[in-house]
């Protein structure tokens, strides 16, 4: 960047500069996962505490029912809002396939989550799914469930105590093998409850949390991270729900003092 600094006229400078972005910005959305509507994925949980504005800067009241994170090259973004945010899926139970042997209830259980957080892209884990390799359980999509919770039954995760229940690991086997479909958020347990709706007001511009987007309508959330430029790969740390909040209004700053 100092080389057009010295070299260029500011008018060429400027044009170079947009060329540079028009192509970074390429590059980067060309990054994210594309899923269907309904089809597999694994499903992990995590502890969101009530009250807690997560990357999306979701309403806080969101928190009282079920919501979930999502990884983050499906997400779209790699801080703050993506497109996901807002967006109510239909998550069903379906086998615990990392229990030896694999467990498969005799129940089938379902939740209706709104999506209001991120979960971090790392080469270990669970959202580590890029769009070239999925993650170790060979999905694209990791639902991260906020869990326990209020409105998510303590009996949610099943297990079989006769038989698990002599290993201690057991009785929560960490990570499932879900089917999930793209609903309305009217099937929400949130929907009624305007309070849980929407965006946190005075977070302004860093938050974006449609009441009822649906999965590739015109009405989904920008990918932050692409619009300010920030690689799709960024890390924002093991802080997941705090710490985009705080950085998103710093970083585009700091890019465009790079940038002059
Ligand atoms: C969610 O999926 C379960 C299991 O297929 C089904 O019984 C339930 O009706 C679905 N709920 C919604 C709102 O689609
Ligand atoms: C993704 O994480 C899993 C652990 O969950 C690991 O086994 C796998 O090697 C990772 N994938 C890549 C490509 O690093
Ligand atoms: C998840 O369940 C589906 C349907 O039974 C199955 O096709 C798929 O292989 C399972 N995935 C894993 C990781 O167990
Ligand atoms: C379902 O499985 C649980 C343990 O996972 C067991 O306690 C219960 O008896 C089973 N119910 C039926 C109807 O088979
Ligand atoms: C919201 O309220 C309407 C009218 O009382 C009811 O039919 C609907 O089931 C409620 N939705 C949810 C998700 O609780
Ligand atoms: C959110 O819910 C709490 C109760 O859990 C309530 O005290 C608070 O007023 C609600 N916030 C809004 C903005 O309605
Ligand atoms: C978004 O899509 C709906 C139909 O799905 C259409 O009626 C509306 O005009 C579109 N809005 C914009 C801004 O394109």
């Amino acid at each position: 960047m100092f080389l057009y600094r010295s070299t260029l006229l500011p008018a060429h400078r400027s044009f170079v500069l947009s060329a540079l972005l028009s192509l970074l910005s390429f590059a980067l959305a060309s990054d994210w996962i594309q899923y269907p509507s309904n089809g597999y994925a694994t499903m992990t949980h995590y502890t969101l505490p009530e009250g807690f504005i997560a990357a999306c800067g979701c309403a806080i009241n969101s928190t009282l029912y079920p919501t979930a994170a999502m990884n983050q090259m499906a997400y779209g973004s790699s801080t703050s809002y993506g497109p996901a945010c807002g967006q109510c899926f239909n998550l069903t139970l379906l086998d615990a396939f990392t229990a030896s042997p694999p467990f498969h209830p005799n129940t089938t259980n379902s939740v209706v989550v709104k999506i209001t957080d991120l979960c971090p892209y790392a080469e270990q884990g669970w959202c580590n799914a890029t769009t070239s390799r999925p993650n170790a359980g060979g999905e694209y999509l990791n639902f991260d469930l906020s869990w326990p919770s209020a409105s998510i039954s303590s009996t949610f995760f099943p297990s079989d105590a006769s038989y698990y229940g002599k290993d201690p690991g057991y009785s929560d086997f960490g990570v499932w093998n879900i089917s999930y479909r793209s609903v309305s958020c009217e099937y929400w347990e949130g929907w009624n409850n305007s309070a849980a709706l929407g965006s946190v007001a005075n977070l302004g511009y860093v938050s974006c949390c449609p009441d009822n987007p649906m999965l590739n309508s015109n009405d989904t959330c920008p990918s932050y991270s692409d619009q300010a430029g920030i690689s799709p790969y960024f890390h924002a740390g093991s802080a997941v729900t705090i710490v985009p909040m705080l950085l998103s209004p710093i970083l585009p700053i700091l890019l465009s003092v790079c940038m002059l």
